[in-house]
């Protein structure tokens, strides 16, 4: 079963622009070219147009942080997806654990989020994870139902298939403890038992399923053997032009 595999930087709210270009033009440079991989960079916002220049005929895609699921109107501080398109992104995080816990997104909110993105034809990753307290009492697998279920309410299984998933459990984000390998096997086996119940086995199958929390070149290895392991998305190891590239060519 061949399914996508992605390498994705999620710069969240760091660079200046200097340095963004300078991360972007090495990343360029240091990338070994793998024509099965997709390799994404998810910049601050405000630099997506000149980002997408420098990367345009590259390997390197881009992809907006966060949108809002209108089309246009009075909604000051927001982007819409047509914005992020026009800034040439081909993807949109949504869900990040950041935008839940920090600024209090609501699965009903991602929901919208996702089908908008899906109907503008852009390319969601949608990003799951439990709380350490939620894995403490035994309530991840309760927690990842509950955040596919909403996110997919009303999802046609052929837009379901053009979504990646990403889990990201919220205590291995940004605090060194990456999940070991067999965490992140069981929760990726999960959350394909999850799309089966939704969509079938086939669909399931079909869905690409990045981890993220805590990844880096030491131990992307025993991450990117696991099969039910479609790729990464990556913070602060992406933030520098050799952790990134060096992650990216795991088992080049
Ligand atoms: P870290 O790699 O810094 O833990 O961040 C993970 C993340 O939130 C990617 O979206």
């Amino acid at each position: 079963m061949s399914r996508r595999q992605i390498f994705a930087g999620n710069w969240k709210m760091y660079k200046n622009f200097d340095e963004a270009r300078i991360l972007v033009e090495g990343l360029i440079k240091n990338l070994k070219g793998n024509s099965e991989r997709e390799y994404v960079i998810f910049p601050p916002a405000v630099y997506l147009q000149k980002i997408y220049d420098i990367t345009k005929g590259s390997p390197v895609k881009i992809g907006i942080q966060n949108v809002y699921y209108k089309h246009e109107g009075a909604y000051t501080g927001e982007i819409s997806i047509d914005m992020a398109k026009d800034c040439g992104c081909d993807y949109v995080l949504v869900g990040h654990s950041e935008r839940r816990h920090i600024f209090g997104e609501e699965n009903s909110e991602i929901n919208m989020k996702l089908n908008a993105v899906l109907q503008e034809g852009l390319i969601p990753v949608l990003c799951i994870g439990e709380l350490l307290e939620e894995r403490e009492n035994g309530r991840t697998e309760d927690v990842l139902r509950s955040q596919i279920y909403s996110a997919f309410e009303g999802m046609t299984p052929e837009n379901a298939l053009k979504t990646i998933l990403a889990y990201e459990p919220v205590w291995a984000i940004g605090t060194g403890k990456v999940a070991t390998p067999e965490i992140a096997k069981d929760a990726h086996i999960t959350a394909r038992k999850i799309l089966n119940e939704l969509y079938g086995d086939a669909v399931a199958r079909s869905v690409s399923i990045l981890y993220g929390g805590s990844v880096k070149p030491d131990n992307i290895e025993g991450l990117y053997v696991i099969d039910d392991i479609d790729g990464v998305l990556v913070g602060g190891a992406s933030l520098d032009i050799d952790s990134f590239a060096d992650i990216c060519s795991v088992g080049n």
